[in-house]
């Protein structure tokens, strides 16, 4: 029997989760992969001048975070001047020249002689999210200016729309509920329009900037980002709590499957190291970010960042997941333990989850209990092991970098209290148990 065309783009798509409709980039690399890089945010809030992000881009450099794969030095809100706002003439944005004296542009010069890239953030509203100026109506003249200064990357947000930009139809993100018809298509939504006016602005630019879409999961846009831009923010802001993480990790264990090459799920930035997170949250925040193919931008301050932190940030094997070049789709629970029926809650998401890479099958059990507890892996229930469940593997401590031994049926390790095993299991010989096997994609 031979292969239609549809059935050869599924193979293809289920081999290499890539999807068909997505923003490829010209330069054939730009977004391919989840972004790594850093950004002022989460630490810093309104609190940055061009120090901080040289610095910073010196620091990515010596601690060798640049050598393990982050490129981008990102400023968020409140880098222009917020009260002229827009060259009366040009009509482009002006930085804040207290805050850079340089420019932008100073800041990509020095940024890129470090062999780095540099970051901006503007608005689909009025105004940013924090009340600097917004780009809305202004589409032409920010992607013109942005990629005249030699800006690498936009996050783009969504404060301030005004109401005649408001959409159709409600979604709320949290639960899921629409007044929209069963039919309807968010891509036609104000919202998406929104972002699709950039998108269109910055395609004109002979200078490559990756778009991330900043939209908070609204107006579904798992549905519509990746012809969009390379990655969209699909909930609300993190915070560095527990509470949060578990939050956001719940929603991911629904929406995983719309990330794949050229288009991923953006959980948020990293807040590794911060508010009151322990070590053991901090590893696992990282871990399934990692696994989920989330971008990786770490907020945590790199000056007098501690070792142990740092080590969860530079950790290779769970990096090389997340940058996997032949496998693009997102890690998925597999096992809920803890509730009954058989679902996420609040407190207690799914604990197991599985996905693929060149490497192996990978496996990360979440302890999402407040007590050290032995969690036990059975391998007739991992997916991508359920016709080989009777096999020997050797198992593979992605966070140490040793092998475990080899383990038949089951397989089980004590995990401290709120922490991930990362493992990554093989063949007795060390070969792939399973190529050809991917998570089911959209
Ligand atoms: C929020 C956004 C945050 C940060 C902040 C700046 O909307 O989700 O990541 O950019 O705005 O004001």
């Amino acid at each position: 029997m031979g292969l239609t065309t549809a059935s050869l783009l599924g193979l293809a798509f289920a081999l290499y989760g890539s999807r068909v409709d997505a923003l490829v980039s010209t330069d054939g690399t730009t977004g391919r992969l989840p972004a790594m890089g850093w950004n002022s945010w989460n630490n810093f809030g309104c609190n940055i001048n061009a120090s901080v992000f040289e610095a910073t881009a010196q620091k990515m450099v010596d601690l060798g975070l640049k050598d393990a794969g982050y490129e981008y030095i990102n400023i968020d809100d409140c880098w222009s001047d917020k009260q002229r706002q827009r060259d009366p003439t040009t009509r482009e944005i002006i930085p804040d020249s207290k805050k850079f004296p340089n420019g932008i542009s100073g800041l990509a010069d020095k940024v890129h002689s470090l062999g780095l890239k540099l970051g901006i953030y503007s608005d689909a509203g009025m105004l940013t999210c924090a009340g600097y100026a917004g780009s809305l109506g202004f589409e032409a003249v920010d992607a013109a200016t942005f990629a005249k200064w030699g800006v690498d990357y936009l996050k783009y947000d969504n404060c301030y729309v005004p109401g005649n930009w408001s959409d159709k139809y409600s979604y709320d993100v949290g639960t899921g509920q629409t007044n929209a018809p069963f039919d309807y298509d968010w891509a036609t939504s104000n919202t998406s329009s929104r972002y699709q006016r950039m998108d269109v602005e910055l395609q004109k630019q002979s200078h490559t900037i990756q778009y991330s879409l900043c939209v908070w999961g609204e107006a579904h846009v798992e549905r519509w980002g990746n012809r969009t831009g390379h990655s969209w923010r699909m909930y609300g802001d993190i915070s560095p709590t527990w509470t949060r993480i578990i939050e956001i990790l719940n929603h991911a264990g629904s929406f995983w499957k719309t990330s794949g090459f050229w288009g991923h799920n953006d959980w948020d930035m990293l807040e590794v190291g911060l508010g009151t997170l322990t070590y053991e949250e901090s590893r696992s925040h990282f871990a399934l970010w990692a696994a989920l193919k989330s971008p990786l931008i770490i907020g945590t301050p790199l000056g007098g960042i501690k070792d142990d932190i740092l080590g969860i940030l530079l950790n290779r094997e769970l990096i090389d997941f997340n940058q996997d070049p032949v496998y693009g789709a997102s890690a998925f629970p597999y096992k809920w333990l803890l509730n009954a029926n058989g679902t996420s809650d609040s407190t207690h998401l799914a604990q197991y989850w599985t996905g693929a890479s060149v490497k192996g099958i990978h496996l990360f059990m979440v302890n999402t209990e407040d007590r050290p507890v032995k969690m036990t892996a059975v391998f007739s229930e991992i997916p991508a092991l359920s016709g080989q469940g009777g096999e020997k593997f050797v198992l593979h401590d992605m966070w140490t970098g040793k092998d475990l031994g080899q383990f038949s049926g089951t397989f089980s390790i004590d995990v401290k209290t709120h922490d991930t095993a990362a493992l990554r299991i093989t063949k007795l010989d060390g070969t792939h148990p399973n190529p050809s096997w991917t998570p089911p994609a959209v």
